[in-house]
């Protein structure tokens, strides 16, 4: 019989897993892990070895990139003592740890940047909902107008332009950072409710300078630190922008604001929209965890009317329902959170029911599994 291989059935290859390649970063699938804050930084936002542990895990279970938690840029932008930063040079080396697990395991290492303006300063055992007590370690925060988040969260002091300034060169250095601490995509945090969505909703920018007002005044200052980045980092990093569709509140930021910002976005050289939404007020009813469905069709306008490509994120727990979302062109990507944490192995199971020839697992597992067929689904 012959061996030709045009005589071969072709390999199935589902959307989930069809390689994709950003500018020179390879993505081996369509699979990112969201950016999850797990405030286990012990001292300066020092990463230490729960990180290596904890991303490592979603690499091994065959993620194709890994966006890192939520990272802040100074220290006046953590949202609480536990987060990791990347304000120091210090910082460098132990996230290098992480990136190089990540890399070898032929996952992209990614890590989200972010400022959390007034909701900065909390404790971790309130779960970010009150301020951490100045005798307790608490420090001021800023935010584009002296408005509160909410009644357990204090006033933030209003931004001067040099603090802007300093806050665009801290994102710089950071972004420059992380590309020497070995991350090959950076997602700037523009959602929930944090220092740069903030400044895009007139609910929480009440300023009267350039920076507030119309819609590009309030895009204004997150398309300078846009610009800030992608001048201080190589051209093939990719940069993604992660932003609130919607603070789901009336006269607040909404979706065609957020297709003109994508807009903006790309033409100012980001590379991919990830879209969730809500955060931005405190004591409004509403859940981005409940909210899945409305994100997933923002994220479909928004790639579908901008040309950026989209992420899409919430409540992506069927790996058939993932399919669905990339064959209907609703997103590039899907960003996977809780079901991460469930079962850090979801794309194991994914392939399997999905029938993707295409899947290999990691090598030391490739053998055994070949030979007992234990990890085989029911
Ligand atoms: C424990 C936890 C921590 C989170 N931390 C962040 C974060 O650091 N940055 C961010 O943008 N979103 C954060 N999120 C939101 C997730 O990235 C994701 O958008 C949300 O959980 C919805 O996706 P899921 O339904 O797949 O979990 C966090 C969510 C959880 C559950």
């Amino acid at each position: 019989m012959s061996t030709d291989s045009k005589q071969q059935p072709p390999q199935v290859v589902s959307k989930l897993f069809e390689p994709l390649t950003i500018k020179r970063t390879q993505f081996k699938n369509r699979i990112g892990v969201s950016p999850m804050v797990t405030w286990a930084a012990k001292e300066d936002g020092l990463p230490v070895d729960f990180h290596l542990a904890h991303y490592g895990q979603f690499a091994l279970g065959g993620a194709g990139l890994v966006v890192c938690e939520a990272t802040a840029v100074e220290p006046r932008g953590r949202i609480t003592a536990a987060d990791t930063g990347l304000w120091s040079d210090k910082h460098v080396q132990p996230w290098r740890r992480v990136t190089d697990l990540l890399r070898s395991l032929g996952c992209v290492p990614g890590i989200q940047l972010a400022h959390a303006g007034r909701k900065a300063s909390t404790s971790v055992e309130s779960r970010s909902s009150q301020s951490l007590a100045t005798s307790q370690g608490g420090w001021d925060t800023v935010g584009p107008s002296g408005l509160a988040f909410s009644d357990q969260i204090k006033e933030p002091k209003a931004a001067t332009v040099v603090d802007l300034e300093v806050i665009g060169d801290a994102f710089a250095s950071a972004a420059q950072r992380a590309v020497r601490a070995g991350f090959e995509f950076i997602e700037l945090h523009f959602a929930h409710g944090y220092l740069l969505s903030t400044f895009l909703s007139p609910l929480t920018n009440q300023r009267q300078d350039k920076y507030g007002g119309s819609l590009e005044n309030r895009m204004r200052f997150g398309l300078e630190i846009v610009d800030k980045v992608r001048v201080a980092i190589p051209n093939d990093i990719v940069l993604a922008v992660r932003i609130s569709f919607t603070d789901y509140a009336d006269d607040g930021w909404e979706l065609k604001q957020s297709v003109e910002f994508a807009k903006q976005l790309k033409a100012h050289g980001v590379d991919l929209v990830d879209v969730s939404s809500g955060g931005i007020i405190g004591g409004i009813d509403y859940s981005p965890f409940n909210t899945a469905d409305q994100q997933h069709s923002a994220a479909a306008v928004i790639q579908r009317d901008s040309g950026l490509p989209t992420a899409a994120v919430g409540k992506i727990i069927d790996p058939l329902f993932a399919e669905r979302l990339l064959k209907d062109n609703v997103s590039t990507f899907v960003f996977i959170g809780r079901a991460f944490l469930n079962e850090a192995h979801w794309p194991y199971r994914a392939s399997d029911l999905l029938q993707d020839q295409s899947f290999k697992y990691p090598q030391s597992y490739d053998w055994c599994i070949g030979w007992t067929a234990f990890f085989k689904w029911p």
